[in-house]
This record gives structure tokens, C-alpha cells and sequence, in this order.
């Protein structure tokens, strides 16, 4: 048996043995054998659209893995910063390293002061602060020009770093500008996670100091939510930065599909959910509404993942630490209640619908203090070194800009009709 698929055309009689290559066939191979041939994939399920060697994940057997090493040892023993680099170089840091990057980032969480008197200050008032997050971050293309030279490495780590710490800056002005307090500039003496918790709480106290476990959880979310290969945002920002636009616009754009309700938005629609059923009678009567199709189990289900997410159960054991400091979510107990009924019930077991990473991160999230709003803005932040990694192997791939196929369904050709003659 050889490693290929043979490919008859029965129109034409044509044959071609397409070789196997990592598990899959490539597309070009047959386009360039078979001219004219293509695939309909809408939703892309069965389509790989890049090599990558950022992320490795199998839904089959539930791993994670950045750069080859596990999800559960990173959220263990590492932190969101180094796990930055990881994403972004491929190598853990020296000790030197990490030292040099953590300063970077530090000192580059600042933004021009236009930036929060006029840009955010001209959002409507109750303005979600996702919308304002994806904007802030268009914007800054306009401040940094010079990102549209993709090309020079330096100048792409630049952007990179100032993506990286600014995310935290604008997303804590969007909250506060929608309470109506003023910003609290960063505090850049602070880690990663405590200057965000910094620039969201701090009130009048001469220098905010987060409870280290609630820190220490943050930032685990960030690592969990740091990268997953090809999803929706990650793709949006490959599609976008293989048209060469700079990476605040790709970022941007990807912040807009992370927005979505089945996607990173998921975790603010969980806790509506919980709220929806509000107690143990209705948990029932709820999925079955669900498996008549009336809604989605939201935090359930994934288009990767056929067994539990690992990143589902790292987040439901750190839930424990943080109920400890914050006393319990009273949504907890209907969300396990739910999870057990649901992982007992045929309709999810022959669908392979588990928990996802969203089912218990909201409720870690809304115990902090977080408003709901803010759950897809701190998705976006972990994020971010995700969607940069691959926005870099992309460029240094010089990968074709992404330009898919349709098949049209539409009319065929008409002659126009003036306004007159239409009836
Ligand atoms: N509740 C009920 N039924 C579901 C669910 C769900 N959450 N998810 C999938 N199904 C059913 C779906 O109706 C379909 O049934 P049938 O075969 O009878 O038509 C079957 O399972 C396959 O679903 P699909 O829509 O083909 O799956 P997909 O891979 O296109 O969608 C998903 C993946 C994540 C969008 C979807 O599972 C979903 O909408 N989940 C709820 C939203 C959610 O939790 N999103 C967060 C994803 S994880 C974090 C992230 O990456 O953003």
C-alpha cells in the first residue's frame, strides 16, 4: 500500500495518484494535475490552510501542546509572558531572555494620551467594550505607520511587543471610561497580570496590589487562552496578514471574530445561560429544549475537540483556588449540574459535545469581579500572542494571500430592466 490517493476524473477518465503528506493530500498537487479541480468546504473542517509549527492539539486524544510542550505543565510552572515567547520565538527563554522581554513589554503598556481623551472618550456610554477594544486597536496602526513594513523583522517585533502590552491598557480605559472613572495609567512596577488587575480596581490608593492568587489565576487564563491553531480569529488574522495590511488591522480584524457568540464571546453567553435556568427544575427541561434545537448548550461542543477539553479541566481545578478568595459563584453548582446531565445524555455523548474552555471561565472571570462584557476582552488578551506568532510565520512563510473558491448559486445571466418596465 503506498501513501497516496488516486483521484479519478470518471468525465474524462483521468487518473492521478496524489501523495499523502502528514496525513492529508495538498490541494496545489491536484489543481497542478488536475487543472480547474476544487474542493467545497464551507466552514473549512476538512481543509488545512497553512503549515504551522506554533500549536499542536488532537481532539481525539484531548492534548494541547505550544511549541511541543503540554498545556498542563505550562499553566503549572509557567507563566503568560514567557509563554509568549515561547509562542513567538519557538524555544523557552534563558533566564536573560525572559528578563529582556518582561522589560520590554513593561515599559512599552503606555499609549498616547490622544488615544484615552479623545478616542475613548468618544464612545456612547454604555458602548461594550469589545467594540472599543477592536477599534483602539485599528487605531493604533494610525499612530505607528511604520508597521505597514512587514518585512523587517525588527520592526515586526516591535509591533508585536506593543500589541502585547498595550492590550491590557485599552481594554482596563474601555472598562473604566463605561463606569465613567477616570484612567489609571500603568503601574509598570507591577507583573503582567497584577497592572491589568491594577488599571481595572484601583481607586484612590497610592499603589493597587491585586491578591497574588487572583493574579496567579489571570494569569493561567492567559496562558490557556494563548493559542489554539487555526480557529476563527486565528484564520481572520492570517487571512488578513496575508493581504500584507499591518498587524493592527489584522489584530483588529481578528478581535472582531473572537467577538462572536461561538466563539470567544461563548463565555458571556455561558453565564447568561446559567442565569437563564437560574436553578436545579430548570436544568432539565433546558436541555431538552436544547436537543430539540432551540437554542445552543453554550461552553459545550468544539470543532476540534471530541473528548474533554484539556484546557476545560485546568480552568474547573483553578476555579476551587479562586471561589476560596472571592467565595463561590452561586451559578457553580447549576453549571455541574448541567455538565452531569448533559455528559449523561445520548443527544451530547453521540455528538462528542463536552465542555469547552468557556463553560467554566466565565464564572472564574464574574468572580473576580469582572462584568460580562469584559469576559471576550480578556479572551483577546491571551490571545493576542497567538494570533502574532502566526501573523509572523505567515509573513516569514511568505504565504499566498488567502483568496478562496466559491460555487455560485445565483441566476444566471438577465438583461437589466429600466425602473419603468418593472412591475
Ligand atoms: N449545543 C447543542 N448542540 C450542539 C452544540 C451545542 N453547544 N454544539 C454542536 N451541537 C450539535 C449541532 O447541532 C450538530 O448536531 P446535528 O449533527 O444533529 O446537526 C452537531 O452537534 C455538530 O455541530 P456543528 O455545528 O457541526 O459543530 P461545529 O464544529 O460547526 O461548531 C461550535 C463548533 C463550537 C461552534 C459549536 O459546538 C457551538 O456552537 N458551541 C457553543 C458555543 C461555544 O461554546 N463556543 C466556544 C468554543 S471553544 C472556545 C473558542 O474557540 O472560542
Amino acid at each position: 500500500m503506498t501513501d497516496s490517493i488516486t483521484i479519478t476524473d470518471n468525465r474524462t477518465g483521468q487518473s492521478v495518484d496524489i501523495p499523502v503528506v502528514n496525513g492529508g493530500v495538498d490541494m496545489n498537487a491536484i489543481q497542478k494535475l488536475m487543472p480547474g479541480t476544487w474542493v467545497l468546504d464551507p466552514g473549512f473542517g476538512g481543509t488545512a490552510s497553512t503549515e504551522s509549527a506554533i500549536t499542536e492539539l488532537d481532539g481525539a486524544k484531548g492534548f494541547l501542546r505550544y511549541r511541543g510542550y503540554p498545556i498542563e505543565q505550562l499553566a503549572d510552572q509557567s507563566t503568560f509572558l514567557e509563554v509568549c515567547y515561547l509562542l513567538l520565538v519557538g524555544e523557552l527563554p534563558t533566564a536573560e531572555q525572559l528578563g529582556n522581554w518582561t522589560h520590554e513589554v513593561t515599559y512599552h503598556t503606555f499609549v498616547h494620551e490622544n488615544m484615552r481623551k479623545r478616542f475613548m472618550e468618544g464612545f456612547h456610554h454604555d458602548a461594550h467594550p469589545m467594540g472599543m477594544l477592536m477599534s483602539a486597536i485599528a487605531a493604533l496602526s494610525t499612530f505607528y505607520p511604520e508597521a505597514k513594513d512587514i518585512e523587517d523583522a525588527e520592526n515586526r517585533h516591535r509591533q508585536i511587543n506593543r500589541l502585547i502590552s498595550k492590550g491590557p491598557t485599552i481594554a482596563a480605559m474601555a472598562y473604566r471610561a463605561s463606569l465613567g472613572m477616570p484612567f489609571n495609567y500603568p503601574d509598570n512596577s507591577l507583573s503582567y497580570p497584577e497592572n491589568f488587575l491594577s488599571m481595572m480596581w484601583k481607586v484612590a490608593e497610592p499603589q493597587y496590589r491585586p491578591n497574588p492568587i487572583l493574579a496567579r489565576a489571570l494569569d493561567v487564563l492567559l496562558i490557556l487562552h494563548a493559542d489554539h491553531e487555526q480557529n476563527c480569529s486565528t484564520t481572520t488574522m492570517r487571512v488578513v496578514g496575508s493581504s500584507h495590511a499591518d498587524p493592527y488591522s489584522a489584530a483588529a480584524a481578528a478581535t472582531g471574530a473572537l467577538y462572536g457568540p461561538r466563539h470567544g464571546g461563548a463565555n458571556e453567553a455561558v453565564i447568561h445561560m446559567l442565569t437563564e435556568i437560574g436553578s436545579y427544575d430548570n436544568i432539565e427541561p433546558f436541555v431538552e429544549s436544547v436537543k430539540k434545537g432551540e437554542g445552543r448548550l453554550m461552553g459545550f461542543g468544539h470543532r476540534v475537540y471530541k473528548a474533554y477539553d484539556p484546557r476545560a479541566r485546568i480552568v474547573k481545578e483553578h476555579a476551587d483556588e479562586v471561589f476560596e478568595v472571592t467565595g463561590k459563584n452561586p451559578l457553580l453548582d447549576i453549571a455541574l449540574k448541567l455538565e452531569e446531565i448533559a455528559l449523561s445524555d445520548d443527544y451530547f455523548k453521540d455528538r462528542n459535545l463536552y465542555p469547552n474552555v468557556d463553560f467554566y471561565t466565565g464564572l472564574i472571570y464574574q468572580a473576580m469581579g469582572f462584568p460580562l462584557d469584559m469576559f471576550t476582552v480578556l479572551f483577546t488578551i491571551g490571545r493576542m500572542p497567538g494570533w502574532l506568532a502566526h501573523w509572523q510565520e505567515l509573513v516569514v512563510q511568505d504565504q499566498r494571500i488567502s483568496r478562496p473558491r466559491q460555487v455560485y448559486t445565483g441566476e444566471p445571466e438577465r438583461q437589466y430592466i429600466p425602473l419603468a418596465d418593472r412591475g
